[in-house]
């Protein structure tokens, strides 16, 4: 899409990526469902731990956080690691905001995000995701890009009696 250009993230990018992230997830249900399900203590709830990992993130290392910029909004980021040991990298974070979704951006940033991957000498790269409706556009998007489906996690809660 003409207007977006890509770049390495700075410190100045920090709320833009949480907004971009809440203004993703939270318009589903899912995470609010989380918060339910675990009885999270205020500050705790799912998007307070998302904001703050986020930031950690971008602070530690912008150097493998890259954005998508539309003037000065953030349209979307990706976040990656690799492990140097066992040179298996994964995409810790991918996000386009509603605004800009559905013209190829998170396609463009995954494409970076592998080859910033390969380059670094990673020889597979891995991403959860979650099986709800939320993540739908999520899994075409990796399996498009020709991630297979490997392994399936269950997350249990449960309450814990008060005294
Ligand atoms: C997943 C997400 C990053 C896609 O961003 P996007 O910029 O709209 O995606 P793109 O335009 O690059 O589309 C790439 C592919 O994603 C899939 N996709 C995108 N939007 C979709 C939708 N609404 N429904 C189904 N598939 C969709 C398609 O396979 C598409 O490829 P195609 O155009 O060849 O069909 C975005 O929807 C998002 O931020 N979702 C919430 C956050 C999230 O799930 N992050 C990943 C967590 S692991």
């Amino acid at each position: 899409m003409s207007g977006i250009t890509y770049r390495l993230a700075t410190a100045g990018d920090v709320q833009g990526i949480i907004d971009c992230a809440l203004g993703a997830l939270w318009s589903g249900d899912g995470t609010s469902a989380w918060d339910r399900a675990m009885g999270c203590v205020p500050g705790h709830d799912w998007a307070s731990q998302k904001r703050r990992s986020l930031a950690r993130f971008e602070e530690a290392y912008p150097e493998r956080c890259q954005v998508a910029a539309a003037g000065d909004r953030l349209a979307g980021f990706v976040m990656w690691s690799g492990n140097r040991a066992s040179r298996v990298g994964e995409v810790e974070n991918l996000a386009v905001h509603p605004d800009f979704q559905g013209q190829g951006i998170a396609r463009t940033l995954m494409e970076h995000a592998m080859a910033a991957l390969r380059s670094e000498g990673m020889r597979s790269i891995k991403v959860f995701t979650g099986l709800d409706v939320n993540h739908k556009a999520a899994r075409r998007l990796y399996e498009g890009l020709g991630f297979r489906d490997v392994w399936h996690t269950i997350t249990y809660g449960m309450a814990l009696d008060s005294d």
